[in-house]
């Protein structure tokens, strides 16, 4: 450091960022917050409502299913299963969840999407998987990539753009945990060509440098 006589201010200023960065998955002020819909029991708030501590119970922090395989009999031949706040009220303020996620065999695919909340990071049960993420625009939008086999792991930083992409011949099934109770999910294609009401075609046509009818196509798809 230039100068040492910065090192405080640095310190503060990191820790301010620090504080920043919790505000959309606090730290829990208790040692649970079981989410609830229905306040008529709930006391605190830091999250969603929290359920009385003293009508929690173990089945608040339960979530059973992940053994079961998603149905991927769909147009990218994937499926999410995922474990956010709404399965497990119990995450309520944690700030973590999990997903089990199904890739049919040669080319199922978990589209280009982000999460808003959360850094993703993943490992694969069963199969091969390309996988990558794109760095933002400041960064020069560098691709990230690689082959995962099973058991190995990977992570997707929070916000960036990312996929994955089953390049087996057999399913492959992978574990997911993520930085927040509801780390949000953005597909990218679905939003630009699938919002609703349409983006102007005049918009989309000089962003992706396409013929418009070309965009017009692609909206009548999503
Ligand atoms: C909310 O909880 C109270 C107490 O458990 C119950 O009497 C009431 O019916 C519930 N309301 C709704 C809308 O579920
Ligand atoms: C999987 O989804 C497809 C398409 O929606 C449906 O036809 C099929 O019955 C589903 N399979 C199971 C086992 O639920």
């Amino acid at each position: 450091m230039r100068n040492a006589k910065n090192f405080p201010l640095v310190f503060v200023l990191l820790a301010l960022a620090s504080t920043l960065a919790s505000a959309y998955d606090p730290s829990p002020l208790q040692d649970f917050c079981v989410g609830i819909n229905n306040i008529t029991d709930g006391v605190f708030v830091n999250g969603k409502f929290c359920k009385n501590p003293k009508f929690v119970k173990a089945d608040d922090f339960f979530f059973s299913g992940l053994n079961k395989a998603g149905n991927t009999s769909n147009a990218v031949g994937f499926a999410v299963t995922p474990v956010f706040e709404d399965q497990l009220p119990g995450l309520n303020t944690l700030g973590i969840s999990i997903v089990r996620l199904d890739y049919a065999p040669k080319g199922g695919l978990n589209p280009p999407h982000t999460h808003p909340r959360g850094t993703e990071v993943l490992t694969v049960l069963e199969g091969t998987l390309l996988v990558g993420f794109v760095s933002s625009d400041q960064d020069g939008n560098r691709l990230f990539i690689k082959v995962l086999y099973k058991g190995d792991v990977f992570v997707f930083p929070i916000g960036l753009i990312h996929f994955q992409l089953n390049i087996g011949d057999t399913p492959a099934v992978a574990i997911a945990g993520l930085s927040s109770q509801n780390p949000g999910v953005i597909t990218i294609a679905n939003s630009l060509f699938g919002s609703k009401p349409d983006i102007s075609p005049d918009v989309l046509t000089k962003a992706f440098m396409l013929d418009k009818k070309v965009i017009q196509y692609l909206q009548s798809k999503f």
